[in-house]
């Protein structure tokens, strides 16, 4: 059944798609985790938890800590729920909602965690001033997201390149925007945070790291474009030939002893 989120949500919610994220988690665990954790006792708000593939990392690196994690995917906050019942990890609760309006009060919580929301949303910042409410006065956020125009690979044939546009070009027509990496700090400091710092965290994957080849290229960036391959189609922005070599050179930046591929993350902190 398509729903009225599958429509708003570029990546929908398929089993591949639940895969392709804690793929996308395991290998980028460090870039986003391994500088944060927070006090004992504080309560943090995780926005868009998805299927729980960040929500685990940070309830188990602040195991006293409370984390709300809301998503207004139902079936991915079963997943979400399931995950962290196996791992016996009791900090966490789940509450099913639109980040637009969450049954919470104001200045209620001490910080935000938002990995991988703001490039879906069609107004980023009113995302960021709607979840900032719920943030106490010196409170802080976290922010990490991803820019498409950051990648570079190769061998990088005109075909590659073509398949990889057709993701940013779905993702634009979507309302949402894939290059939002790069445009973190203007749109916190739009949403009114302060103490505002963006470091961008890079990703490159040669021969010498086969894991990641693995985990990121093969089974988290090619899947990303590989599922709008139809929506691609059908807008016209390439013909099936193409599609087809592009996905095939694309998969030797992960096969070709030479083969390279990079991609950089940004990840944001302030405070409210
Ligand atoms: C790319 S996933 C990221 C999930 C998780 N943060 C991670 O990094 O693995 C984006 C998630 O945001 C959720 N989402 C998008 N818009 C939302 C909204 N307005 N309210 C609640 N959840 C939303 C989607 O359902 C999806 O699960």
């Amino acid at each position: 059944m398509t729903t009225d989120q599958d429509i708003r949500y570029v990546h929908g919610y398929s089993a591949r798609e639940t895969e392709r994220l804690y793929d996308q988690a395991g290998s980028v665990k460090d870039l986003i985790h391994s500088d944060t954790a927070y006090p004992v006792g504080s309560v943090i708000l995780e926005a868009g938890c998805g299927v729980g593939a960040q929500t685990l990392t940070l309830a188990q690196n602040s195991p006293a800590a409370k984390f709300i994690s809301i998503d207004w995917s139902e079936d991915s906050l079963a997943l979400a729920r399931d995950l962290i019942h196996r791992k016996q990890i009791s900090n966490v609760d789940f509450i099913h909602a639109d980040i637009f309006d969450l049954p919470l009060d104001e200045k209620c919580v001490d910080h935000l965690f938002v990995c991988h929301l703001l490039e879906h949303l069609v107004d980023p910042v009113v995302g960021l001033l709607t979840l900032q409410k719920h943030l106490k006065k010196g409170g802080s956020i976290t922010v990490f997201e991803g820019d498409h125009g950051s990648c570079y690979f190769h061998p990088e044939t005109k075909e590659a390149v073509q398949a990889w546009n057709c993701l940013i070009e779905v993702q634009k027509r979507f309302g949402a925007n894939s290059l939002i990496g790069r445009e973190l700090f203007p749109l916190m400091k739009a949403s009114g945070f302060r103490n505002i710092r963006i470091v961008p965290k890079m990703l490159y994957i040669d021969q010498s790291s086969p894991e990641l080849r693995e985990s990121f290229v093969k089974k988290t960036i090619i899947p990303m474009v590989e599922g709008v391959k139809a929506q691609s189609l059908s807008l016209g922005l390439i013909d099936e030939g193409i599609w087809q070599k592009g996905i095939e050179d694309l998969h030797r930046t992960q096969t070709d002893e030479g083969g390279v591929f990079c991609y950089t993350f940004f990840k944001g902190t302030a405070i409210r």
